[in-house]
């Protein structure tokens, strides 16, 4: 299987990784995994350790910290923006410039460092390549499979000049280390994730959360609705859910908005900075988003080219850094799981082993909504299909 979309980066969006890894971003990765044991260390920052649902539903720690501030390295998305203040801006947005700013004035270092970074090699040898595929798989449960190469050798270099590390096989050997060198390993790994993400992805998920899940929800008069938007890449998906739910608060049989909980959780700490900052171009702004959606959910800003979006949906979220491959015993119970175009990457191995975890933690007759390429067939039983007309849902058993 492969998710199309995947191969399509959004071309010079000023909020999508550097251009460099863009254009190879083709990966046919597939995923998978065999132990998870030191992973969630890995992957998660100290700030992101697992806390109980509870304390993470009110904790205000995202909406007050710098959503960027950890990243400011990141090559990959500098010169985003220019300092500025936006009417009503959050605090987080303005971080978010803040960052922004900062990164501009690394991107102006950095550049001034590459004739000073002595880069040996920007190619993967063969038998580099074969040890760090098993690593990431080991690690996050991508599967780079044969003859990837190109791709480790575009998404790694920019690394490279951030590390001041002359080789992608130097690299390598550092970030398979990931005791003595988190932040390179955290880097490699984050790098080689695909990101493809946009509004309301193919529309059927979010017709069937307004015209069965949620109407289901309200007739059962639960007083708590929990949505999980389990590989949340830049926050389109979770927001596009949030967006949902407000809009059916004017129907007859509705849930209320402020008793809807969405966690929004990603591998890769790029991506959550990204979400948390709620800022978007043009040109993500018109991958499936409607006008109207635009004018009602997005706040402008001093660029003209990148929109804030509102807080009404902004705080229906929560973002969180989570691996699928750790457990997922301090997640809580949820309603819906949103889980799409993350599943491809992985073998069926750790596809079946993810879904019996989300099964375990979806609540009597919870929801699963998988991407439109991906299936449960052949690797549970612990759900029902339900034809939603257009797509289809899986429901627990
Ligand atoms: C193609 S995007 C899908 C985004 C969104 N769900 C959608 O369908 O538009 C896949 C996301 O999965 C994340 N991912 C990959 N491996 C992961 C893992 N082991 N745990 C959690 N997230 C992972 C990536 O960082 C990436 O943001």
């Amino acid at each position: 299987m492969s998710d199309s979309n995947n191969n399509r980066k959004p071309a010079s969006s000023l909020l999508s990784r550097n251009s460099a890894s863009s254009i190879n971003r083709t990966s046919n990765t597939i995923l998978s995994d065999s132990s998870s044991t030191t992973r969630s260390a890995l992957l998660t920052s100290n700030n992101t350790t697992a806390r109980s649902t509870t304390s993470f539903f009110n904790s205000n720690t995202a909406r007050t910290t710098s959503p960027l501030s950890s990243r400011t390295t990141m090559s990959s998305d500098r010169g985003q923006f220019t300092p500025s203040r936006f009417p009503g801006a959050t605090e987080v947005s303005i971080q978010a410039q803040l960052a922004g700013f900062r990164r501009v004035q690394e991107k102006q270092f950095d550049e001034n460092q590459v004739s000073k970074v002595a880069i040996h090699s920007r190619e993967v040898t063969e038998m580099q390549y074969r040890r760090f595929a098993s690593f990431i798989e080991k690690q996050s449960g991508i599967v780079l499979g044969d003859g990837k190469q190109y791709l480790v050798n575009s998404r790694l270099s920019t690394l490279l000049i951030r590390f001041n590390i002359p080789s992608i096989d130097d690299l390598i050997d550092k970030a398979m280390d990931p005791i003595a060198n988190k932040e390179i390993s955290s880097a490699v790994i984050d790098a080689m994730t695909t990101n493809e993400t946009l509004w309301f992805r193919d529309t059927y998920p979010y017709l069937a959360l307004k015209n069965l899940i949620l109407p289901e929800f309200a007739m059962q008069r639960k007083s708590q609705v929990r949505i999980w938007s389990a590989a949340c890449s830049s926050g389109q998906e979770p927001y596009s859910i949030a967006m949902v739910i407000q809009e059916q608060a004017t129907a007859m049989n509705k849930v209320d908005p402020s008793q809807c909980q969405i966690l929004a959780t990603d591998i890769s700490p790029e991506m959550l900075a990204r979400s948390k900052a709620g800022l978007y171009d043009n040109h993500a702004l018109a991958r499936g988003l409607s006008l109207e959606r635009k004018q009602k959910f997005f706040n402008p800003t001093e660029d003209p080219n990148v929109m804030s979006i509102d807080n009404s949906i902004k705080q229906m979220v929560q973002f969180r850094q989570f691996n699928l491959l750790s457990t997922f015993n301090l997640l809580g119970k949820f309603d819906v799981i949103f889980c799409r175009n993350v599943l491809i990457y992985f073998n069926n191995e750790v596809k079946a082993s993810i879904l019996d975890k989300f099964a375990s933690c979806l609540n009597p007759r919870g929801y699963l909504i998988l991407g439109s390429s991906e299936s449960i067939s052949g690797l549970t039983d612990k759900y029902e299909m339900v034809r939603c007309n257009p797509g289809l849902a899986y429901r627990l058993k």
